[in-house]
């Protein structure tokens, strides 16, 4: 199976797949520049909430270049600097937060600059790798719960793009699918960015999995004219109530296959769960108009008239099956599944 990667670490520099130019074209943007990094993340060139964490790690071994001194103190400053661009390009996905958090406490206890630099290359690259095989873990678990034959619908991408490689919703097709089984996938375009339609359509097709495309407005017909079988849609955050906040059109899905009595599993890392907060205080991104206006550079709505733009939503946890993590699939009450597994962990 030939699956696409989005991020690597090249001879101490950052190597993106520009998501934007996908899928015609498939172009590397190559940086030693910490502020190119943020820029690729703010305006989508990658995206996913792993793949931005990621990038945010990365981006900080980048800085640990711009260190000219031999005092810690300037040298954490240095670092803070990059960490508060970083954290400033998208506000909804906690992996960002969490990867540049998990750096800095990793850099803290360091005791020269030369150990600072050393420890902050070592943990982005950690986490780099670590995804890789959380995903092969979630896919593991998640393959039980396919049977040869099914049809899964997803929205978005969520899929090795979207992540260190191998995907958080994809992860279960790609084990299923290694595995013998055979699997088609149905993606919901995902206006306005149409991830689906570009990057899951190009994974999965690379990769050799059946995949159709189908408008996000088509799922309620589509569930009951055609074979539907599972959901498994990925996660930016999931909220210490059991929340979960993803692309924009996933709680219309989940409330679609609620009705329709399809499984809906998010599929999302425990460093997806953010035990801090509940839904009150999550920011949801809201990007221009414009972007929902414009498509490949073209008006599609009469001039002076624009658009509103959240680019993810809240599905409850009443309408989520089980959440599949890479410690096993927490099944509702998902509030209370959560607060055990964090309780184990800590
Ligand atoms: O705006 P995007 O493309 O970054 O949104 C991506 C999603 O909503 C994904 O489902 C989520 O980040 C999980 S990716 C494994």
């Amino acid at each position: 199976m030939s699956i696409p990667r989005t991020i690597e670490w090249v001879d101490g520099k950052v190597r993106i797949l520009n998501q934007l130019k996908l899928p015609h074209k498939v172009e590397y943007i190559e940086t030693d520049d910490y502020r190119r990094v943020a820029r690729a993340i703010k305006d989508m060139e990658i995206r996913g909430a792993p793949a931005i964490g990621i990038a945010a790690a990365m981006a900080l071994a980048l800085a640990t270049r711009e260190i000219r001194t031999v005092h810690l103190e300037e040298a954490i400053k240095i670092l803070e600097e990059a960490a508060s661009v970083l954290s400033s390009t998208r506000p909804t996905a906690v992996n960002l937060f969490w990867a540049i958090e998990r750096v800095k406490k990793r850099a803290m206890r360091a005791t020269t600059v030369d150990e600072l630099v050393e420890a902050v290359v070592d943990e982005a690259l950690k986490i780099w790798k670590e995804d890789e095989e959380v995903n092969r873990k979630m896919g593991e678990i998640g393959e039980k719960l396919l049977e040869d034959g099914d049809t899964v619908i997803t929205i978005c991408n969520a899929g090795s793009l979207a992540t260190g490689y191998y995907g958080t919703a994809t992860a279960p097709i790609y084990t299923a699918v290694e595995k013998g089984k055979s699997i088609e996938v149905i993606v919901m375009e995902t206006r306005p960015y149409l991830q689906g339609a570009r990057l899951t359509a190009f994974e999965l097709s690379r990769a050799g999995i059946p995949v159709k495309i189908v408008t996000d407005n088509s799922i309620g017909i589509l569930t009951m004219k055609e074979k539907v079988d599972i959901a498994f849609v990925g996660a930016d955050r999931i909220t210490r109530d059991g929340y979960l906040v993803n692309k924009i059109g996933t709680y219309l899905l989940a409330l679609v296959c609620k009705e329709r009595g399809i499984p809906f599993y998010p599929v999302a890392p425990t460093s997806t769960l953010d035990i801090k907060r509940g839904i009150e205080d999550i920011v949801i991104e809201k990007r221009p108009g414009k972007e929902v206006i414009y498509i490949y550079g073209h008006r599609i709505a009469p001039e002076g008239v624009d658009a509103i733009y959240y680019a993810f939503d809240i599905t409850p946890p009443n309408l989520i099956t089980g959440i599949i993590t890479e410690r096993g699939i927490l099944y509702p009450p998902i509030h209370k599944a959560i607060k055990k597994l964090v309780s184990n962990r800590d």
